[in-house]
């Protein structure tokens, strides 16, 4: 029988943990005789061919780094009619037969298209986001909060020397989780997520004078970035309250950095799942974490769900953050 072939990629943001993911597609495959491609720069390389066989050793020394050695991009040519049949037609070139594709809501919309196509596809979730609403967990969400939360333990000690406000922007889209899991590690006064509409006097004036009268006199404030401006959210605060505030956006150094056990673990499981089913010719599917198990879905219902904040985790944190 001929030997079968698929490929893998990683696409959109990076995420600490791809790396992870894509030596378990590789080693899965290689472990039951599957030939296995690495595609360069997400779907841009499958559009351009830019691809290159992997073997046992390509992905060695990967698990412990950050970013994804095979290179990620947004395409934009990969969301034209056009774009998506030459990516059929490399596929065919390739005799791949189906993809694993390691990447955001972005990604699982791309690897649907591929589907539709006619090229099986599993999807893997990588974003540090964790805003995919078909899985509880996605592939270095964990990792970018802990480079969060060692950046705001940082920020603490100068705010707190002079008795002051921090206001600190984390990334996470549309969506406030890293905002939230983060906000509770470091103790946050008031947290603001897009998915709460927040009032000024009610979530922070109100928190912050409640807290100074306990006998607080620093604060930290960590807002989402679909929220808006932590600048302007800072120049209020200072207006308001006569407290120096000072806004921190920590931007894309949340994206790097070695990857947490949690993620290296949930990124192996999930790459060999993905490339089972791609090994038995299954496409179509997602592959998800839901109450701590590794499963897949069908991924054209995957990408109908919604996504469901949790608000009693936020009622906790509102409680006990004070
Ligand atoms: O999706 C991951 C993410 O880091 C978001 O948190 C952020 O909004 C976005 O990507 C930033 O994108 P870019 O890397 O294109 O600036």
């Amino acid at each position: 029988m001929e030997q079968k072939t698929i490929a893998v990629l990683t696409s959109g943001g990076d995420a600490p943990g791809m790396n992870a993911a894509v030596r378990a597609v590789v080693r899965t495959a290689i472990a039951n005789d599957v030939h296995v491609l690495g595609v360069r720069c997400g779907f841009d390389g499958l559009v351009n061919g830019n691809i290159m066989p992997m073997d046992l050793r390509s992905v060695s020394d990967t698990i412990q780094n950050g970013g994804t050695i095979l290179q990620t991009a947004r395409s934009p040519v990969f969301m034209t009619e056009a774009g998506q049949m030459q990516a059929v037609e490399i596929c065919k070139k390739y005799q791949i037969s189906g993809v694993a594709v390691i990447g955001g809501d972005g990604s699982f919309k791309g690897a649907e298209a591929l589907c539709k196509h006619g090229i099986p596809c599993v999807a893997i979730p990588g974003t540090i986001d964790n805003d995919i609403a078909c899985t509880d967990y996605t592939i270095g969400f964990d990792t970018a909060m802990n480079t969060a939360v060692e950046m705001v333990d940082r920020l603490r000690d100068t705010t707190e020397s002079h008795n002051r406000c921090s206001v600190v922007e984390v990334m996470g889209r549309r969506c406030g989780d890293i905002a939230l899991e983060t906000g509770i590690a470091v103790g946050a006064t008031c947290i603001l997520v897009p998915e709460i509409k927040y009032e000024f006097e009610r979530d922070i004036l109100n928190r912050m004078e409640f807290t100074k009268k306990t006998g607080k006199h620093h604060f930290i404030v960590v807002v989402a970035e679909g929220v808006g401006r932590v600048s302007e959210i800072a120049q209020q605060i200072e207006m308001h309250t006569g407290i120096e505030t000072r806004a921190t956006v920590l931007g894309h150094v949340q994206r790097g950095g070695s990857p947490t056990v949690r993620d290296r673990v949930i990124a192996s499981q999930m790459g060999v799942q993905a490339a089972k089913l791609l090994q038995e010719g299954i496409g179509n599917r997602a592959v998800v974490m839901r109450d701590a198990k590794i499963l897949h879905v069908e991924l054209t219902e995957a990408l109908k769900m919604k996504r469901a904040f949790n608000h009693n985790l936020y009622q906790i944190a509102m409680m006990i953050s004070i």
